[in-house]
């Protein structure tokens, strides 16, 4: 569709990437090669010298690939996208890519664990040296910059504490610092987050959540604000080779067809139960971004276009009133990961931030009674009635 980059983002979902075949088909389809056949070989010297475009090795490029990429570019509203094996191989790529020993990098504390990880980990065996913030904390940030400060990165609205950054803020004291601004933009989505608005150089998604949105896909992707920034990118990821393979490009960019629809009525349902669990006697405190009481309830609505469908609850019994919540729940299923049509529950205390100290998880706030639920689109009624009763037994 020519000048796709007019239209709105609902008309962008459905056509967005899809490209003219030869047979008429009005999807792209499943390129399922690893390689591809040269004319002759003076075609096959051209492509690698880059001369002509065309196809050599599916690592390098694929049609399929290539379809789901120029979507994701145009629905963030980037200039170009990598897409990319898991949302790991996202955030690795991106760091390898930008980093060199004797970088710092000030990242929000409350962060996805696995990029922790790298981070504190593995980072530091390259010479490149993380400060952890609450970047929530606008001074908090300025405080952590230095001289060798080459990267902010941010996520926002935060897991599972759903604490919110300020991104056009801190977008100003990446430039102030001459700084690569970079967000994991999975929680919000495209629909509901505009990185590029707030100066942002590097989008990062966890495509295996909203992008693809059914829990069948493992992916991630890199969407980057300007084209000069693209090809050193593309060439670390074909080098690392965290890419993508075409029937999980074919499954997310099938996904994406109806990434506003599940956005919205996910949002729909997660404002209602949200609703519903703020008045629960049995609930100490709910943390929802469309909930008045949330603490940067003001920021939610300046810089996100939506509250999302992702909520944390306090519940008043702990750790027991935790684990038998997650063992009578009904419809929820109990599992990690998020942004699917279905509704998922988790209890981090007792499952993903089990291996934590618990006064390790107390100074990241995650208290043995947090409860976190990424809310689907079943109906409604059904997850109040499913959560009404198996709160009556905790
Ligand atoms: C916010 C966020 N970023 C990144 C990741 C990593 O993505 P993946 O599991 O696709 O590698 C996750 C996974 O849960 C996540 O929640």
């Amino acid at each position: 569709m020519k000048n796709i980059r007019n239209y709105s983002i609902d008309t962008q979902c459905i056509h967005a990437g899809t490209k003219d075949d030869a047979n008429g088909a009005v999807i792209t389809p499943i390129y399922q090669t690893s390689t591809f056949k040269f004319q002759d070989a003076s075609h096959g010297a051209r492509l690698f010298k880059g001369e002509e475009k065309g196809y050599i090795y599916t690592r390098l490029g694929n049609p399929t690939i290539e379809t789901l990429e120029d979507a994701l570019a145009i629905i963030e509203g980037g200039a170009k996208a990598l897409a990319c094996a898991s949302g790991m191989a996202a955030v690795h790529t991106l760091l390898a890519g930008t980093l060199q020993s004797g970088d710092h990098v000030v990242c929000s504390e409350s962060v996805y664990g696995a990029t922790q990880t790298i981070l504190a980990n593995v980072m530091t065996r390259f010479g490149i040296e993380t400060t952890f913030v609450d970047t929530s904390d606008l001074a908090a940030v300025r405080n952590a910059v230095k001289p060798s400060t080459k990267m902010i990165y941010v996520e926002t609205p935060a897991n599972p504490t759903i604490v919110i950054s300020d991104l056009e803020e801190i977008g100003k004291i990446a430039k102030e610092h001459n700084c690569i601004y970079a967000l994991d933009n999975t929680f919000m989505s495209p629909v509901l987050q505009r990185p590029f608005d707030f100066g942002v150089d590097y989008s990062i998604h966890s495509m295996t959540k909203y992008l693809n949105g059914h829990a069948d896909v493992v992916a991630g992707a890199i969407i980057v604000k300007d084209e000069g920034n693209y090809s050193p990118m593309r060439k670390m990821l074909n080098h690392f080779g965290g890419t993508i393979n075409p029937f999980d490009a074919f499954l997310v960019h099938r996904g994406l067809k109806t990434l506003k629809l599940r956005v919205m009525a996910a949002q729909d349902n997660a404002q209602k139960i949200a609703e519903y669990l703020e008045h629960h006697p049995k609930v100490e405190n709910v943390m929802y971004p469309g909930l008045k009481s949330h603490p940067q309830y003001e920021l939610a609505q300046k810089q996100q276009l939506g509250s999302g469908s992702m909520i944390s609850m306090e519940l008043k019994g702990g750790f027991d009133a935790g684990v038998k919540l997650m063992n009578s729940i009904e419809i929820m299923q109990l599992a990690v990961s998020l942004g699917g049509v279905e509704s998922l529950i988790q209890h981090p205390a007792s499952m993903t931030h089990a291996g934590m100290s618990p006064e390790a998880r107390l100074q990241a706030k995650i208290t043995d009674g947090l409860v976190r639920i990424s809310v689907g689109i079943e109906d409604v009624d059904e997850l109040i009635v499913a959560m009404d009763k198996a709160l009556a037994g905790v």
